[in-house]
């Protein structure tokens, strides 16, 4: 694929994306706000691209609304798995789902992602943008969800927050697995929490491909 046709897919792929409704009513203490549009694109285009879709099951950890799944789902791998353990986004989640008529079936779990819901036979893709732990008294919650990557998935993608590369790169080796890709990415976050002062903010991410097997 050409570098102009890479970035005309992906950004058919965003497009498809902007349908997908946010939160109604988020929570603070799960850290629910959803990943834009833009930036759902680019991680699903750069793990389609690395052979990372197709064939393969595709578990977002800490779904929400649905936003990587659906990204997932629209390349059409084997089967998409979203787990949450709120229910009211997962409902969400299946509105969205209908709104894009995406290529595979997603199947919507109600579970901790922190206690290993799944124990897929088939290669499993993990992406996520989990909570970064940013609560008081739920620090180190990307820990937990990237343990479980550990136990259940042949790669990952994860969103964190920025400066976490030192953290990423130490666990990653620690279990065993490889940082094989890691870019930055920038976005706006509405004002949705009472704690949030300004109308939007931006929050600095960064993004890491991890090989675990
Ligand atoms: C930052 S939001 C990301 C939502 C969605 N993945 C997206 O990219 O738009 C984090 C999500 O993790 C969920 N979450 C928090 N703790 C969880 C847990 N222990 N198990 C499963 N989901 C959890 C929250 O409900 C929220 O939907």
């Amino acid at each position: 694929m050409t570098e102009g046709n890479a970035g005309s897919t992906r950004r058919r792929l965003a497009q498809e994306l902007a349908v997908v409704a946010g939160f109604e009513d988020p929570r603070a203490p799960l850290e629910q706000y959803h990943t834009p549009p833009d930036l759902a694109a680019h991680i699903v285009h750069v793990s389609d691209l690395q052979g990372d879709v197709e064939d393969r099951t595709v578990v977002d950890l800490g779904c929400g609304t649905g936003m990587l799944a659906l990204g997932a789902a629209l390349r059409g791998p084997d089967r998409v798995v979203g787990v949450d353990v709120d229910p009211a986004p997962l409902s969400t989640a299946r509105e969205n789902e209908r709104r894009v008529a995406a290529r595979t079936d997603v199947s919507w779990v109600r579970a901790d992602a922190t206690r290993a819901p799944l124990c897929p036979d088939d290669p499993v893709t993990v992406l996520m943008n989990p909570p970064f732990g940013a609560q008081s008294g739920n620090e180190g919650a990307d820990r937990a969800f990237l343990e479980t990557a550990v136990d259940i998935a042949d790669v990952s993608y994860s969103v964190h927050n920025a400066g976490s590369e030192a953290f990423v790169e130490s666990f990653a080796d620690d279990e065993g697995g490889e940082v094989t890709h890691a870019f930055a990415a920038e976005f706006d976050l509405p004002r949705q929490f009472d704690h949030h002062e300004d109308e939007s903010r931006s929050i600095d991410t960064e993004v890491f491909r991890i090989e675990w097997r």
